[in-house]
């Protein structure tokens, strides 16, 4: 077992430990991988300021997200076919997620169910919608997010229509996986992903099976997607979304100053800066560059936040320096799942917390709350 010290540890062993369908799904982006790498690089493009000779006690990383007391200010973003990477993943996850004090988001594209998870979860967790061409699903799909008492809706606007990622077609991606010849021979070196598959009955999409066309064997995701999803939804149409569920909501995949004015516009509770790690539209800009003019144009009207290549403590630092009041983590927690199940997931909370909590002493600030652009220094073509 090798020694754990920072994500990349956890993406390594979650590379060697789960099948590379599932891993490639994980870190692919769509097309040329340009927005993907971005999100990462432009992170690194931004200094931070080394203050010395300031009190470091008391330090705290805790705050509020949508009036939810968190640990740190980053909620598990939600993945779609996590209990591909482990099995039972979603629970694993929710688990790990309310034992450190920070949210989890549940995806529509879940292996586990919204009940499974509801059952097994010690705290209430988010529930993440994509809008169905079928209404009649996408209103039930509100309904039990309900009754299982989840305590957000969070409803993804940038994924319409699905941004091609070459491997997974390559891959013939699945759930479950079909076994031809070639994952046969990967699987023999992956036996306790499929010992834990062996034991678990949650092999396919949870919230789907059995009340829409589910995802079989001869019909790719991609395919699936565009007869599913619904390509005409508009701010009207989130607005009704938004008074089905009557409760709080976060409007995530927001990219542009305009479009992050009307999401506002719409009363919801937080919005989310993200290109969707990278894998929608391959050219656009990265989450964090994208960020200070979404900041300038809405101002205090919604908490604004941020997901899209954060890898580390200072990466969560830097976005809260340029005016994120929270981010969302992706594909660190699914490393962390990946690599060792729940207690991968909870190793990447712990490397990120530590992380910016020594980030934020050594900036000489002692609460994530009192961050701000004069931290950092930009490059000048930033923004
Ligand atoms: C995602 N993302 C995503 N978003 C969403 O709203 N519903 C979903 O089902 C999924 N599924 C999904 C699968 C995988 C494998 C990844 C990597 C991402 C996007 C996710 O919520 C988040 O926006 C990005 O992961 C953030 O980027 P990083 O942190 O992964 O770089």
């Amino acid at each position: 077992m090798p020694v754990i010290t920072n994500i990349q540890d956890l993406q390594r062993l979650h590379k060697r430990r789960t099948p590379k369908m599932f891993y490639d799904y994980c870190e692919s982006g769509s097309w040329t991988e340009q927005t993907f790498r971005a999100n990462s690089a432009d992170f690194d493009r931004i200094r931070l300021r080394q203050r010395v000779a300031v009190d470091m006690t008391g330090r705290s990383t805790a705050t509020q997200m949508i009036g939810q007391d968190v640990a740190m200010p980053a909620a598990l973003a939600p993945v779609g076919l996590t209990g591909m990477q482990s099995a039972d993943g979603e629970i694993k996850a929710a688990r790990a997620a309310a034992k450190f004090g920070v949210p989890f988001t549940l995806s529509t594209m879940s292996i586990c169910s919204i009940e499974d998870v509801a059952e097994a979860s010690p705290a209430p967790f988010w529930f993440q919608l994509y809008t169905m061409k079928d209404l009649d699903f996408t209103t039930r799909l509100i309904e039990r997010a309900k009754a299982a008492g989840c305590s957000a809706l969070v409803i993804t606007l940038d994924l319409q229509i699905l941004g091609q990622r070459h491997q997974d077609l390559k891959n013939g991606l699945s759930a479950p996986p079909k076994f031809t010849l070639p994952v046969l021979a990967d699987l023999a070196t992956k036996w306790r992903w499929g010992m834990g598959m062996l034991g678990t009955k949650r092999r396919q999409f949870g919230n789907i099976v059995g009340h829409v066309d589910g995802i079989s064997d001869t019909r790719s995701l991609g395919a699936w997607t565009a007869e599913q999803f619904d390509p005409r939804l508009d701010w009207d149409q989130v607005k009704r979304l938004m008074d089905l569920w009557g409760g709080k909501v976060i409007l995530k995949g927001i990219l542009d100053p305009e479009d992050a004015v009307k999401a506002a516009d719409t009363g919801a509770d937080a919005i989310v800066v993200s290109n969707h790690g990278g894998r929608q539209l391959d050219g656009a800009m990265s989450s964090i560059e994208a960020l200070p003019a979404i900041v300038d144009a809405v101002g205090n009207r919604t908490e604004i936040w941020l997901d899209s290549g954060i890898r580390s403590g200072q990466d969560i630092l830097k976005a809260l320096a340029l005016g994120a009041k929270a981010t969302m983590i992706g594909r660190s927690w699914v490393y962390g799942l990946g690599a060792m199940g729940e207690a991968g997931v909870t190793r990447a909370l712990e490397i990120l917390h530590r992380e910016l909590d020594m980030t934020m002493a050594l900036c000489g600030r002692q609460k994530v709350t009192e961050l701000g652009r004069d931290i950092l220094l930009l490059p000048p073509d930033f923004g």
